[in-house]
């Protein structure tokens, strides 16, 4: 995958890096509220953000997922990231409290799912999203995904509890030439 930072109106999505911890650790890592649908609880030290970014580095080398900073200027204000599993593409995403509610995470996924789209193996974009997560789902509906199930205890939010929860699942299908 290009590592070339993208441009959005607002934004620039780049991939982290380690000097990133503390900003993420600051805006958005440790708060509850982010997280409360997240399959992560809230880092509790800057050591566990420095954990995540290790991981999202070996993510980008083994190519089992890539991760973007959402930057608005200089400042890191959210992620998102995008898996890839044979002709199906994922995925998730975050944006610190202080953002939400003026379309950020909108410029940033539409981008990343024309992304997944142009890799010609792909021909579906897909996201979870727990029931309650009411912006998330609407996130994924101005990127024009389809609701197409309600998965019963199908992922664990540990913020929330240990017990999986119902979750919808939303894709888009590459258009038929
Ligand atoms: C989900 C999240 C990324 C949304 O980011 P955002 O930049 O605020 O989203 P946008 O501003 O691009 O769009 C949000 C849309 O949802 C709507 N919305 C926001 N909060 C809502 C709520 N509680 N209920 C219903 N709709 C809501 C907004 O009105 C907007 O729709 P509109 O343009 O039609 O008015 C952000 O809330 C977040 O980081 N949440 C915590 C992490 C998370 O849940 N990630 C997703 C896991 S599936």
């Amino acid at each position: 995958m290009d590592r070339t930072p993208i441009e959005t109106e607002r934004l620039i999505l780049r991939p982290p890096v380690v000097a990133d911890a503390e900003a993420i650790h600051r805006h958005w890592a440790t708060d509850p509220l982010v997280t409360r649908y997240l399959v992560w609880k809230p880092h509790r030290t800057v050591e566990d953000t420095r954990a995540f970014l290790a991981f999202v580095a070996e993510s980008w080398e083994s190519g089992a997922e890539f991760t973007w900073l959402l930057c608005l200027k200089s400042e890191p204000i959210g992620s998102i990231s995008l898996r890839k599993h044979g002709d199906k593409a994922g995925i998730g995403y975050a944006l610190a409290r202080a953002r939400w509610g003026q379309g950020y995470m909108v410029e940033a996924a539409r981008p990343i799912v024309a992304l997944a789209l142009a890799d010609p193996a792909i021909r579906q974009v897909g996201a979870f999203c727990d029931l309650e997560n009411s912006a998330s789902a609407r996130v994924l509906e101005k990127l024009g995904m389809t609701r197409q199930e309600i998965l019963r205890r199908w992922l664990v939010h540990p913020t929330i509890s240990d017990e999986p929860r119902d979750c919808y699942f939303y894709s888009l299908e590459r258009p038929a030439n």
